[in-house]
């Protein structure tokens, strides 16, 4: 178990491949949608996922796992091939977002907390039988003059922790994602405040991990990047960046962690590309860092789709290229 567990994990991490997250929630791809002008239907949820996964180049060049939602896994392409043999045919391993979404917390410090773990069991169980091998999770935490408190942190890397060594029961390898969200208070938030929080956060993460009884070789991390929050007057250059995101990794990520694929939030898609290359160029690293990008190898693919099926080569080939220059700087190869 351990073994396919780490074998899976392994994979995903394959040099020069990453992740694509396709599991934007009915009401995040209703946001995404309503800004193109489109209405949130089933039929066109399918066409633009079905113009993502039919992505051949991409696919089975520059991606190693797509994380998809509960609808997704389930569904069919327009001329009735399952998502799931497009993928097969890709050799990509096909992933499902499994938390409920991110509530506010009780009290009022502006914090959220991730609900999902009820009937966890039993869901994991039909993903596996479905042929889910991995999962997400994903934990928010704010920062803003009272936040992060430390029930917050707490409650979030507890709730992580449970899904994790529920996913590994299930041989599904669980993607641990607490996300430090940097759209709180532009005077709370510098890059100094984004590498303290994101260190405290990891610290407690990985110490309850390891109280569940996790895997950590049966596991991979997706964190946020050290990073002033997006209204901050802090602008950091791109070799800060990543000298600071490594530095606190190396501080609190274990070795034992088989790869770091880390999210788009709050970056242009080419910052997001130059700052994972730039990361990569770092040495005495003990973890593969690759992406697990949802926006940022979406965002013109999206554009250029625009909800029709004819603008589906063009839509294709800008997914292509970000998936390429990902692919590139995952192997600290980009330059722009
Ligand atoms: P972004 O890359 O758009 O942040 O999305 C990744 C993700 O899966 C967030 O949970």
């Amino acid at each position: 178990m351990t073994k396919s567990l780490n074998a899976i994990a392994q994979k995903l991490m394959s040099p020069g491949q990453g992740i694509l997250a396709a599991d934007e929630s009915e009401g995040t791809i209703a946001k995404r949608f309503a800004k193109i002008n489109l209405p949130n239907s089933l039929d066109l949820r399918r066409d633009y996922r079905e113009m993502l996964f039919r992505s051949t180049e991409a696919m089975t060049k520059y991606i190693s796992g797509v994380i998809l939602t509960e609808e997704t896994l389930e569904q069919s392409a327009a001329d009735g091939t399952t998502f799931r043999a497009i993928l097969a045919d890709a050799d990509c391993i096909p992933g499902i977002k499994v938390d409920r979404g991110a509530f506010p917390m009780p009290g009022d410090s502006g914090e959220k907390i991730t609900e999902g773990l009820d009937g966890l069991r039993q869901r994991l169980v039909r993903y596996a039988e479905l042929g889910a091998g991995f999962a997400k999770w994903r934990a928010v935490i704010t920062i803003n003059d009272v936040a992060p408190t430390r029930n917050n942190i707490r409650a979030n890397a507890h709730a992580l922790a449970r899904y994790a060594i529920l996913c590994q029961e299930a041989g599904i390898v669980p993607i641990v994602e607490p996300e430090v969200v940097g759209d709180g208070d532009p005077g709370n938030h510098s890059l100094e405040r984004s590498a303290q929080v994101t260190g405290e956060v990891l610290e407690n993460v990985f110490k309850e991990l390891r109280l569940a009884g996790v895997d950590l070789s049966g596991m991979l991390l997706k964190p946020n990047m050290v990073l002033p929050g997006v209204n901050s007057r802090d602008r950091p250059g791109v070799e800060e960046v990543a000298r600071r995101t490594v530095d606190v990794l190396k501080q609190h990520v274990p070795a034992a962690v088989p790869g770091i694929a880390f999210l788009s939030g709050g970056q242009t898609d080419e910052e997001a590309t130059a700052h994972l290359s730039a990361m990569n160029q770092i040495a005495y690293k003990p973890w593969p860092l690759t992406f697990s990008y949802g926006r940022a190898l979406q965002n013109v693919a999206l554009r250029t789709w625009a909800g029709r099926r004819e603008n589906f080569p063009a839509a294709q080939a800008a997914f292509t290229h970000r998936a390429h220059m990902n692919s590139l700087a995952a192997l600290g190869e980009w330059s722009n």
